[in-house]
């Protein structure tokens, strides 16, 4: 019997996943929410779906915005809808039982944290999308797949056989990681997105984005910025115990390259460096990966002693530019129900030392 996937959220990374793994002998069924069907719609009326690019296929998918729908398909959910929107997809969730699935959040920004309440066998997150890609007139772009993706479970003694299921569905080469905490921290996009936006916030606003974003917007002084929040992140992962790689080895190590350094990889990138800017700074560059990873990085550097000046600084920034309170709408401690956590608790729940215990405790 083929493997059967529901994919949540019907974007572009939800399409390029469901077409990919249907290429790869799996059954699919695309989610909607029934407000955010826009793209659903097209390729409902298209009758098909047309992939260009790097992955290269016509294929029929079928989809649903009944929930219910989705969780009776399949035992394993993916969920693809940014993390901005996880928070909608949960309260759909929670109507439901869902002790015998599995759900994996792409990305994840720490989705398993606040989903705290579902009733789920397991929750995986990964660090990023598996595609860059972009939905055009004539069907779905594919500038990038990756060759590997980070990924972990918050439940620490699950049976191997959930391990060998998940390896069997993705259709890339998987890096497990010890905790959510090191996956969260290996999304690079918090480094590279929100300084890329707002050190060219001027020129995005005068030009509506007429211009490579990463080519022409990711120069020295930009990358030197870059430097600065990657040491913190990195930081924070030494607390835990991890010995993170840069935002550039993460980026070279999901992509399969070798760049020397941000302006290289901005510079020679095929999946990066052809990417335009978005007309404005209302973009998931900024609304995404600013609350829910830069602010969830501060809020954890602080709680580990650890200065986040650089990161702080982004987001002050970014707040003063565009008017949010993302330190009280983000990913701060209390939304990730952590906010009574000390240090030491943190790092004890979370270090790949305390998931060895567990491993071969049982
Ligand atoms: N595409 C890429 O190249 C790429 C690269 C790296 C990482 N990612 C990450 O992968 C995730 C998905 O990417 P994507 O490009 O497919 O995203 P997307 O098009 O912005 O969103 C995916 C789907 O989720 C829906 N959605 C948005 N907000 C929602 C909400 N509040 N409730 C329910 N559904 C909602 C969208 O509807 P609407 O169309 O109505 O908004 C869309 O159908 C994001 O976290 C993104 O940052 C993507």
């Amino acid at each position: 019997m083929q493997p059967k996937v529901s994919i949540v959220g019907a974007g572009p990374a939800g399409f390029a996943l469901a077409a990919d793994l249907q290429g790869h002998g799996k059954s699919v069924l695309v989610y909607s929410h029934p407000t955010h069907f826009r793209h659903a719609n097209s390729v409902k009326e298209k009758g098909h779906l047309q992939a260009n690019g790097v992955m290269e296929c016509s294929t029929t998918l079928p989809v649903t915005s009944d929930m219910g729908e989705a969780i009776a398909f399949s035992k394993t959910l993916i969920l693809t809808v940014p993390s901005t929107g996880q928070e909608t997809v949960l309260q759909e969730l929670k109507k439901f039982a869902l002790h015998r699935h599995t759900i994996i959040a792409v990305p994840g920004n720490l989705f398993s944290l606040i989903a705290a309440e579902l009733d789920a066998e397991c929750i995986f997150e990964t660090n990023l999308s598996p595609y860059s890609c972009r939905m055009e007139e004539g069907g779905l772009a594919v500038m990038g797949r990756k060759k590997r993706i980070f990924i972990a479970p918050l439940q620490r003694n699950l049976n191997p056989v959930v391990y060998d299921k998940i390896r069997n569905i993705f259709p890339m080469e998987l890096k497990w990681c010890s905790s959510v905490i090191e996956v969260v921290l290996s999304n690079v996009n918090g480094v590279f997105h929100p300084l890329m936006m707002l050190m060219n916030a001027g020129r995005i606003e005068s030009t509506a984005g007429d211009f490579l974003l990463y080519r022409e917007g990711l120069t020295r002084s930009v990358a030197n910025a870059m430097l600065a929040v990657d040491r913190v992140r990195m930081k924070i992962g030494e607390a835990f115990g991890l010995r993170l790689k840069s935002a550039v080895q993460i980026s070279n190590e999901c992509y399969g390259q070798s760049f020397a350094d941000f302006v290289d990889l901005a510079q020679n990138s095929p999946p990066h460096n052809r990417l335009k800017a978005p007309s404005s700074l209302e973009n998931r560059n900024i609304s995404e990966d600013v609350p829910d990873l830069l602010v969830s990085w501060c809020c954890l550097a602080e709680t580990l002693g650890i200065d986040a000046s650089p990161i702080k600084a982004v987001i002050i920034l970014v707040e003063m530019a565009t008017g949010v309170d993302y330190f009280r709408t983000g990913r701060n401690l209390q939304r990730l129900h952590l906010e009574d956590v000390t240090a030491d608790e943190l790092v004890a729940r979370f270090s790949p030392a305390t998931h060895e215990m567990i491993k071969s405790n049982g």
